[in-house]
């Protein structure tokens, strides 16, 4: 269905969950998250009727989210349903891979075609340091297990942190070339409440064009990323920069978390809430929340914070 300002949303984030097994500095406050009654939360019956009302205003494509969202009990089943939502062609996930080991077959087997997993290091210590309780290992494990399971696609999603991994950007794009890996470099986006990132933190992904010269840039696929190649690479790595040049002009989605609340935009306060709807309510909503999806985030920077009112393990990225 077309917004006010013509664009076709076609693209639904499900946040399945606000829990996560990882800490992420940029995500989650160190303490985690008071967890939410279990009333409050979106039950797995209202999260199928969701996807159907969305399908049935134009949504081809889910992408479930967390916190993480192998931390679900009922994941595999809320995926496999809603995989065969008609109307929906594509299902993917985004998720930090530490329970790939045990879940990339059964996830390929529901209907999962494509995972994002975040990976933002390639330093042990790093890794602990970012995720504040995760282990580089348990990351690893899961890409490999995902490459196994014969996903359609497979990124990773790295968050350029200025002064913690830009020296590691050639290490990460090396990744492409040895296997049949996407990465992505995404901007980090200033959270209300992401704690401890000054200014020099805030970098534009344009620092991986000077870092990498011999990337070759590759014909758009649609996605909000710019793409290109390091020369014989297997993989493609993509730029995402929502803070130094947004890409609101062409944003196709819309997110719904875990509680129910439908978000036309990752950075507005406005929400509208599916809890407890049937069908037609929740189909009503999403036209409303569509319609009134904003033009552009406004400004974002280290002194002008998103007003999502959440922190993004509350959204889904
Ligand atoms: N800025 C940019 N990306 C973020 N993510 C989480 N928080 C932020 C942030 N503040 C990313 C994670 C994950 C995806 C769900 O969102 O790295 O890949
Ligand atoms: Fe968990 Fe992902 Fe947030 Fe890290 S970024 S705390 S892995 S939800």
């Amino acid at each position: 269905m077309l917004d006010s300002f013509g664009r076709d949303i076609t693209y639904m984030r499900i946040s399945v969950t606000e829990l996560c097994n990882l800490r992420c500095r940029y995500c989650m406050p160190e303490d985690g998250v008071c967890k939410k009654a279990h009333e409050e939360m979106l039950t797995e019956d209202e999260i199928i009727t969701a996807v159907k009302a969305a399908a049935s205003l134009g949504i081809t494509k889910l992408r479930v989210t967390g916190g993480e969202p192998l931390v679900k009990k009922n994941i595999l089943s809320i995926c496999r349903r809603a995989a065969a939502v008609p109307g929906i062609r594509e299902l993917c996930m985004t998720t930090n891979g530490t329970l790939l080991p045990a879940l990339a077959v059964p996830l390929r087997e529901a209907g999962v075609r494509r995972v994002n997993i975040s990976l933002d290091t390639l330093d042990a210590g790093k890794f602990r340091y970012i995720s504040r309780c995760g282990e580089l290992s348990q990351a690893v494990d899961g890409i490999r297990a995902a490459l196994d399971a014969g996903f359609e696609k497979v990124k990773l999603n790295a968050v350029l942190i200025g002064g913690f991994n830009d020296g590691e950007i050639p290490a990460l794009a090396e990744l492409t070339r040895r296997y049949p890996l996407d990465l992505r470099f995404i901007e980090l986006m200033p959270m209300y409440d992401c704690g401890d990132f000054g200014p020099d933190a805030f970098i534009p992904c344009t620092v991986v064009l000077d870092r990498l010269p011999e990337l070759e840039a590759m014909a758009p696929d649609g996605g909000v990323a710019k793409l290109y190649r390091l020369p014989g690479a297997q993989g493609s790595i993509g730029l995402i920069s929502p803070v130094s040049a947004h890409f609101c002009r062409d944003c196709n989605r819309i997110r719904l978390t875990a509680d129910g609340k439908l978000k036309p935009c990752l950075h507005s306060g406005d929400e509208y809430s599916l809890k407890g709807l049937d069908f037609d309510g929740m189909a009503a909503e999403l036209r409303r929340a569509i319609l009134c999806k904003p033009s552009w985030h406004g400004v974002l920077d280290a002194g002008n914070r998103s007003r999502a009112g959440r922190s993004m393990n509350q959204i889904g990225g």
